[in-house]
């Protein structure tokens, strides 16, 4: 089959914070971008970002960035790669007076400074006290960085080719990456796009579990081309789960609310993060604070009707704070719990929030896989963001350190990209099969032998996720997810799009969704099978302590009979001191 076929410098696949950066990297070096979005790239889910962004500014107090390296190191359970923490945190302070220069309204201190908050794990001096570090926007920030960032690419004429769903990359026998196979979701038509460097900025897959703070759209798109395209995933079985989502909608509670002097109470109306950390309390790390809630619910003492939450409580922070700095979060409460914060708490429960794993990149975004003999770069792909794995977050991510996460890298890889972009002038020749994977997947799904619906295949992978891998792991339950969500795997390759005549390109994307969940889903259910050890987020009941001598290690999973091999942390940061793995106490 003839497909319309186009040509780029670069293809950015993805319209959220970090490709949009790495967009306007390559646009304003001249160069011809594409960047494809399934939904208006302001609609991307980076809007949703709340709380902020973190940079070791010091406009409230004294700060440094080997500070907030230290709490990125120690956030992450010794698991992030310490070259990498080094280079983000050490570029964070320079992001943030570009995004300003850019337009970004950062909210302001009296001083006309840029206001700073308090953000879980986040301190000074090597953990001795909490910091105000995370810059904001009220607790829109993510909102008024993606609007930022889009607008400077109009301006740099960055293409946009919106509504478009990208399908699979093009790879060829020497496995270099050529492009993608996208769909026309309006139209229906396949296109082939052609480019000399492709860049996934895809975001997360929190759409794999029942309850998640992640959009609709979030469904592993860039983790499933590149499954896919033969390649492995990093790190899959560390998922954080945000410690205050709205109970039963899941809609995400900004940390930023703990930030501002917000607590959470029990059913019996205690303090009890007092107990689980008792130094940083309220505003420990993300994993710290979910086993918390999950614990003091499973032991009786959860709030509401069915002790199933506990309370986020802030009515003691005044209407004119609450109005101030977090409106959205006022409205958020109104609208999906019922209640007026100013006068009543939240019930919140922990919600699946961010994927720490995903596509491995070396430090210029550049996507690596494993040979016999170490590592190389897979020639003209790159991966920024959440579909991305570093590995800056390791085992637990520090809340505010995401949004930080897309705009260093997203710009490293613009600038790599371009050095690459100069040094191929020509595209190369496409294999005569580019196009045969994603025909057949397509041809697949409109198969009317076929019995499976979406909706329901959907349906079963969220509830195997969410009942055999959620905060804490068990080892029956995870033995017994395995062979769970295999078998679901296996009836989502017989799906069938139904009312074709109706709904035909919005079941079809549901349906090839679907396959991205489904890689993503499978993968973190054996990566966490796997790990036996408890580390960040990966809390395993039978293995209930951290194993530095067997597990300092990520995992890269194949599609390939899930196969799982591991490589070394990398503990030697670029130019400091490397910082030994301790015990991590908050
Ligand atoms: O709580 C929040 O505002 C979320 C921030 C983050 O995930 O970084």
């Amino acid at each position: 089959m003839a497909l319309a076929t186009a040509k780029f410098d670069a293809l950015v696949i993805g319209g959220g914070g970090a490709g949009l950066r790495a967009s306007l990297q390559l646009a304003n070096s001249g160069l011809k971008v594409a960047v494809l979005s399934k939904v208006f790239p302001t609609r991307s889910h980076t809007v949703a970002a709340q709380g902020g962004i973190a940079a070791a500014l010091g406009n409230v107090a004294d700060d440094k960035w080997l500070w907030h390296m230290y709490d990125t190191i120690k956030g992450s359970d010794f698991l992030g790669d310490q070259d990498a923490i080094e280079f983000m945190c050490k570029n964070a302070a320079k992001a943030i007076i570009e995004l300003e220069h850019f337009g970004m309204p950062f909210d302001r201190l009296e001083n006309g400074k840029i206001f700073q908050r308090p953000f879980g794990g986040m301190t000074q001096n090597f953990g001795e006290k909490a910091i105000s570090r995370t810059c904001a926007v009220a607790d829109r920030t993510g909102h008024a960085m993606l609007h930022t960032l889009y607008q400077r690419n109009i301006q740099a004429k960055t293409q946009f080719f919106v509504e478009w769903f990208a399908l699979d990359l093009i790879r060829d026998s020497a496995g270099d990456v050529l492009g993608v196979l996208a769909l026309e979701i309006e139209t229906g038509e396949i296109h082939v796009l052609q480019a000399k460097t492709t860049l996934l900025a895809t975001g997360g897959a929190g759409r794999i579990f029942q309850a998640s703070t992640n959009a609709f759209i979030n469904t592993g798109d860039g983790l499933g081309m590149a499954v896919r395209a033969g390649l492995p995933l990093q790190d899959m079985e560390f998922w954080q789960f945000h410690p205050t989502g709205v109970l039963h909608a899941g809609v995400l509670i900004t940390e930023g609310v703990r930030g501002e002097g917000g607590y959470l109470v029990n059913g019996e109306g205690e303090r009890f993060m007092e107990r689980y950390a008792p130094n940083a309390k309220d505003l420990a790390s993300r994993d710290v604070i979910s086993r918390a809630i999950a614990t003091e619910i499973k032991a009786g003492r959860g709030a509401g009707k069915n002790k199933d939450a506990v309370f986020l409580k802030l009515d003691h922070l005044g209407e004119e704070l609450i109005n101030k700095r977090l409106p959205g979060i006022r409205e958020i409460a109104k609208t999906f719990a019922n209640v007026d914060p100013i006068y009543d708490p939240i019930p919140v429960v922990p919600t699946a929030h961010y994927m720490m794993g995903g596509i491995p990149t070396n430090l210029d975004g550049q996507v690596i896989e494993p040979t016999a003999d170490g590592q190389k770069v897979v020639n003209g792909l790159y991966a920024v963001g959440e579909c991305a794995c570093v590995s800056v977050h390791g085992a637990n991510r520090l809340g505010s350190n995401s949004l930080l996460d897309l705009v260093v890298f997203g710009k490293a890889a613009g600038e790599k990209m371009a050095l690459e972009i100069a040094q191929n002038q020509a595209h190369k020749d496409l294999p005569a099969d580019a196009a045969d994977m994603t025909l057949a997947r397509i041809a697949r799904i409109e198969n009317t032998k076929n019995k499976e619906s979406v909706s329901a295949v959907g349906e079963d992978m969220r509830r195997t996720m969410q009942t055999h891998c959620g905060v804490f792991r068990f080892p029956d339950l995870l033995a017994s997810g395995i062979e769970a969500i295999d078998a679901v795997a296996k009836r989502a390759q017989e799906i069938q799009i139904k009312d074709k005549s109706a709904v035909f390109n919005t079941a079809r994307v549901e349906a090839l969704e679907l396959d991205n969940l489904m890689e993503v889903a499978v993968a973190t259910m054996h990566a966490a099978h796997a790990r036996t050890e408890s580390r960040g987020a990966h809390a395993r009941e039978d293995f209930s302590a951290r194993d530095d001598i067997n597990w300092l290690k990520h995992s890269l999973i194949y599609k390939q009979d899930q196969r799982l091999v591991y490589k070394p942390v990398r503990l030697q940061p670029l130019t400091v001191e490397s910082f030994e793995p301790k015990a991590r106490v908050y």
